[in-house]
C-alpha cells in the first residue's frame, strides 16, 4: 500500500499528463558507429503500463540494441523514444542517466555487478542515484533491510548474502543479486536482457516465479528479452523484434539522414 502510494506520486511528478504508455517509439532510426554499422528502424512501438512483454529473436538480431535505445543508453539518430511521457532525446546525458536511475530497473545480460562490493551494497546501489527509489525503499525500513528482504524473496539465503563479495557467488546467485538491484525502490519499468540464459530449466522457472511475484505486487511494467519461446505463457504479450523493427545495414544507412545531413 505504502509502495503503491509512493509509486503514484513518482509517476505524477515525472509525467503530469499521466499517459498509460510507459514506452513509446516514434520513427526511430539508429545505427551503431564504427565498422559494423548495424542499425534498427522502429516506426512505432508502445509498451503500456503494467504490460509484461517477452521480446524474442535470434542472437545478433538487435534485441540488446533495442533495449539500449529504450533505456536511453544510446540515443537515436532520428525519431523519438519517450518513457513515461519524457522524450529521452531531449535530456542531456547526465539528466538521461538520472532519469534512467529513477525509473528503470535493468538486469543486464552480464549482470554488471560490482565484483568486490558486498551483496547488499550491490543491491542498494541504485538508491544512491534516485531520490524517489530511495524514499520508497526506506518506507519499509533501512535500505539494507529492504535489500535483504528482496534477496530473501528471490531465494538467496543469508549465507550467500553475508560477507560474500559479488564475484564469489555462483551465476544463479549473481543473477538474483542483479534482480534485487533492479527491483529495489520499485522503479516503474524493469528491463531484463536474457536474465535466465545461464540457468537450467528449473532454475529459470523458479527465478521467473520470484521476479513476477514482486512485479505483480507493485504493478510494474516489464520488458524481457529471451530467445526461449517456451517462456511465453508467463507474459501478457509476446513480440518478435522483426514484428516492429527493421534491421538496416550500410546501404540502407545512406537514406538515414543523421540530423538531415546525409543526401
Ligand atoms: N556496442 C556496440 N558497438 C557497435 N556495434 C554493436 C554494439 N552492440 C551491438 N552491436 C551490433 O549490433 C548487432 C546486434 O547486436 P545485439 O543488439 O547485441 O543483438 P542481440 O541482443 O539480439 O543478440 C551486432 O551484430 C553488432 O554488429
Ligand atoms: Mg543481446
Amino acid at each position: 500500500m505504502c509502495r503503491a502510494d509512493h509509486r503514484q506520486g513518482a509517476a505524477i511528478r515525472s509525467d503530469p499528463a499521466a499517459p498509460t504508455d510507459v514506452v513509446r517509439f516514434s520513427d526511430v532510426r539508429f545505427a551503431w558507429p564504427g565498422s559494423t554499422r548495424f542499425g534498427l528502424e522502429v516506426d512505432s512501438f508502445v509498451l503500456a503500463r503494467g504490460e509484461r512483454l517477452l521480446l524474442i529473436g535470434p542472437s545478433g538480431s538487435g534485441k540488446s540494441t533495442f533495449l539500449s535505445l529504450l533505456a536511453g543508453i544510446v540515443a537515436p539518430d532520428a525519431g523519438r523514444v519517450e518513457v513515461l511521457g519524457t522524450d529521452l532525446g531531449a535530456l542531456r546525458s547526465h539528466a538521461r542517466d538520472r532519469f534512467r536511475s529513477e525509473h528503470f530497473g535493468i538486469i543486464f545480460q552480464q549482470f554488471n555487478l560490482l565484483p568486490y562490493a558486498s551483496v547488499p551494497d550491490n543491491v542498494v546501489l541504485p538508491l544512491s542515484f534516485s531520490v524517489a527509489r530511495r524514499a520508497r525503499a526506506l518506507a519499509n525500513g533501512s535500505a539494507e533491510a529492504e535489500a535483504r528482504r528482496l534477496l530473501g524473496k528471490l531465494g538467496l539465503d543469508a549465507g550467500a548474502i553475508d560477507g560474500a563479495r559479488a564475484a564469489s557467488l555462483s551465476v544463479g546467485q549473481q543473477q538474483r543479486v542483479a534482480a534485487a538491484r533492479a527491483l529495489i525502490g520499485s522503479p516503474e519499468l524493469i528491463v531484463a536482457d536474457e536474465p535466465t540464459s545461464s540457468l537450467d530449466r528449473n532454475h529459470q522457472l523458479a527465478f521467473l516465479d520470484l521476479l513476477f511475484a514482486d512485479l505483480a505486487a507493485a504493478g510494474t511494467t516489464l520488458i524481457m528479452v529471451s530467445h526461449d519461446e517456451t517462456l511465453a505463457n508467463r507474459f501478457s504479450r509476446v513480440a518478435r523484434l522483426e514484428d516492429f523493427a527493421r534491421v538496416i545495414g550500410p546501404d540502407a544507412l545512406v537514406r538515414v539522414a543523421r540530423g538531415g545531413a546525409a543526401a
